[in-house]
């Protein structure tokens, strides 16, 4: 004990060194192990003087108060921002716990305001106007365009006036089908100034996964570019869309309106497939409209937008996220995590058709009024060090990633990064998956030249914004921990009987208490809503993750413990693969399971069945994948097919995806029991099969 609060004293008082050499003392003295010498990695002297919260003193101060007393620590942010109307008195309420009936969340409900406002006029009234608000960088090198606030705003008004001269009003929905391009941002803001309900589909997505997304939220309008290029590929996404749009409207929901921005260094206009009466071109219809757009004001509760995301079944789920309390959320966590300064240049490399582009590339730095880069193409074109040559064109001091990018950069060797400077970047951030210590610290020492703290943030589509996270300046990290929970945010481990536990622990991620981000419901289905989400530990909001948690409170996730895997940080129901591979004809049975990768952290692998009489065959192999991609988008795409002449199952016919675990990872030792097994030869005919 003694040890432990001289260490904290000590780093209280910025004497890191000592605090450093106290801490591997104290490891000493309790006769423990430490993983290496950077095991906790201690914020320069410097940076935490000059960071928003300085110590964890102060942040457990600020935590204290927003558990307390959310009403007050809330309001008192929300009042920096706009509000036509303030909200009513009580600032949120909330009931999380099934047994009392309806899940129902609201914050600042009551209060009228609008989000588009707040990201760009309020920027520009506070003498921002000039300001770059966007950097947009393309696929390829020397191809660039900016955007100042106010040709933002302006660029806003004017699709935002076009939506609603083509019958867009409140409430509507609008899907958005395009690259990250400037019109993606303008398009999400424009949907926001007029009430509209943007839901973005990520544009590798294939035609039927459109197709479903359409039927469930019936949009008035879709927006979409002709083709677009990454590296050296060439996608027609106009023909995606025509085909989407023709098959929806076979099943009763039919589109009048597809708004297509001509991406010409893609394709050119007249290459591009064209109807009409239904399509027109973005270049020629929108330039036309007023730069004055009036703002349709919104009730806090009013959705902002839908994000369609994996499940443990087959059908994605439309997360419904409203306007208040993800403006005030996404702000906030923004400002903090990255310890974000006016002076900074911030690029996050993720799509906005995830919900890291949602937030944290669009509404969180906006809201701060901050300059950001938004990138084409892909990290690898036309070299590995593109990421590196962009950090020094635009000077980029915050840099947001995935673990996914930063392991298969890190394979490519140090030289790709060190010619180039990087002397802007002052703080690193992760998102997506555990990153593994090995890669944070290659992260830490190569890409920061071991001078920016990382921000490890855990959060989901679900939670609108970060959830556990450091905050840079205000304590030592450990490489692979998320460190400790947000303002607001009351994570407890619960085991599996959804009873919390307390100190060092492992267990099962859920929340105790509402926080303003937070998702409202699925979109047509709050039955499922709360099916999924609040009734495995009645009480708390369970994430779906596993966590554990060391002795001095760092959380640690360990990932998904229900059907939903990871890949390369892309989200993707096991159930949704399952279901492509079964609808293609000469499939009987499928069962797909993550294994550990290299690179994307995990990969697809899939257990197939043929039908009776039809032979494993290459041919078949690539048109099983071929249907995932189809069906889903090729980021889906399974990495191995394993020919399965039947499944290990209970007697009652359940699939045992444990065993099947054990099977991919070939830790053929670790089957476990398998004598319970409806068939337990099985088995063996699968370990038989395995490379073959
Ligand atoms: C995983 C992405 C460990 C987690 C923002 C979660 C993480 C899922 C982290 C949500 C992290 C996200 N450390 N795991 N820093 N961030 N995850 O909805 O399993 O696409 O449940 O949101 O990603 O994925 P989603």
């Amino acid at each position: 004990d003694l040890a432990n609060n001289l260490t904290t004293a000590l780093h209280l008082r910025h004497l890191p060194s000592l605090t450093s050499r106290l801490s591997k003392l104290k490891a000493v003295i309790l006769g423990e192990h430490l993983a290496s010498d950077d095991d906790l990695i201690l914020p320069s002297h410097d940076f935490s003087q000059k960071a928003h919260v300085s110590s964890f003193e102060k942040y457990l101060e600020m935590y204290n108060r927003s558990i307390e007393d959310p009403a007050s620590f809330w309001s008192d942010i929300a009042s920096e921002f706009y509000w036509k109307k303030k909200w009513d008195q009580q600032v949120y309420s909330e009931n999380l716990d099934i047994r009392k009936g309806k899940i129902d969340i609201e914050w600042f409900k009551g209060g009228i305001t609008n989000i588009c406002y707040n990201c760009l006029d309020k920027n520009i009234e506070s003498g921002n106007g000039d300001k770059i608000a966007i950097h947009w960088e393309g696929n390829e090198p020397g191809v660039d365009d900016s955007l100042t606030y106010n040709q933002l705003l302006d660029r806003v008004c004017q699709l935002a006036n076009y939506l609603k001269d083509n019958g867009v009003k409140k409430g509507d929905s609008v899907i958005v089908y395009l690259p990250m391009l400037m019109e993606l941002p303008i398009t999400m803001l424009a949907c926001a100034r007029i009430g509209a309900v943007h839901s973005v589909v990520f544009a590798g997505f294939s035609a039927d996964s459109l197709v479903q997304r359409i039927m469930d939220c019936k949009p008035k309008i879709v927006i979409t570019c002709n083709a677009i290029k990454r590296g050296k590929k060439i996608i027609n996404l106009k023909e995606i869309v025509d085909s989407a749009l023709s098959e929806s409207s076979q099943n009763g929901v039919s589109v009048d309106l597809c708004l297509t921005y001509a991406n010409e260094s893609a394709m050119k206009k007249e290459a591009t497939k064209w109807q009409k009466e239904r399509d027109a071109w973005w270049q020629d219809v929108v330039p036309e409209c007023s730069t004055k757009c009036d703002v349709e004001w919104v009730d806090a509760e009013d959705p902002l937008f839908l994000l369609y995301t994996s499940g443990s079944t087959g059908k994605p789920k439309g997360v419904v996220h409203t306007t208040g309390g993800y403006m005030i959320y996404t702000a906030t966590t923004f400002k903090y995590a990255f310890d974000y300064k006016p002076s900074d240049v911030y690029w996050c490399t993720a799509d906005c058709g995830w919900i890291t582009g949602h937030s944290y590339v669009a509404y969180g730095p906006l809201l701060n009024g901050a300059t950001v880069v938004l990138y084409e193409g892909v990290p690898n074109y036309p070299d590995f060090g593109r990421c590196w040559d962009i950090v020094d064109k635009y000077k980029v001091t915050i840099f947001y990633t995935a673990p996914t990018l930063v392991r298969s950069l890190m394979r490519e060797g140090d030289e790709h990064v060190t010619r180039y400077s990087r002397k802007s970047l002052r703080v690193l951030g992760s998102v997506g998956e555990p990153i593994n210590p090995s890669a944070w610290r290659w992260f830490f020492n190569v890409v920061g030249d071991s001078r920016c703290p990382i921000s490890d943030t855990w959060w989901q589509t679900e939670t609108g914004g970060f959830m556990i996270t450091p905050l840079p300046g205000a304590w030592p990290q450990r490489p692979g921990s998320a460190t400790f929970p947000f303002f607001g945010v009351q994570t407890v481990i619960v085991d599996e009987k959804g009873k919390e536990i307390e100190g060092e622990c492992s267990g099962y991620l859920c929340v105790k208490k509402s926080w303003p981000g937070a998702f409202r419901t699925l979109y047509g289905d709050h039955e499922r809503y709360e099916t999924t989400y609040f009734s495995a530990f009645p009480g708390y909001y369970f994430s779906g993750d596993g966590c554990s948690r060391d002795k001095d409170g760092y959380h640690w996730l360990t990932g998904r413990v229900d059907d939903v895997i990871n890949v390369s940080g892309h989200r993707i129901g096991t159930a949704e693969v399952e279901s492509a591979l079964v609808s293609h004809p000469q499939c009987a049975e499928a069962a797909v399971v993550g294994v550990e990768h290299e690179v994307k952290g995990q990969s697809i692998y899939a257990f197939v069945t043929p039908v009776e009489g039809v032979p494993y065959s290459e041919d078949l192999r690539k048109s099983l994948v071929l249907s995932v991609r189809t069906h889903i988008g090729a980021f889906a795409a399974p990495d191995k097919i394993h020919w399965a002449p039947g499944l290990p199952k209970t007697r009652s016919g359940k699939i045992m995806r444990r065993i099947l675990r054990k099977i991919a990872s070939r830790q053929l030792d670790e089957l476990g029991d398998t004598t319970t097994l409806a068939d337990p030869h099985v088995v063996d005919q699968l370990i038989e099969l395995a490379d073959s």
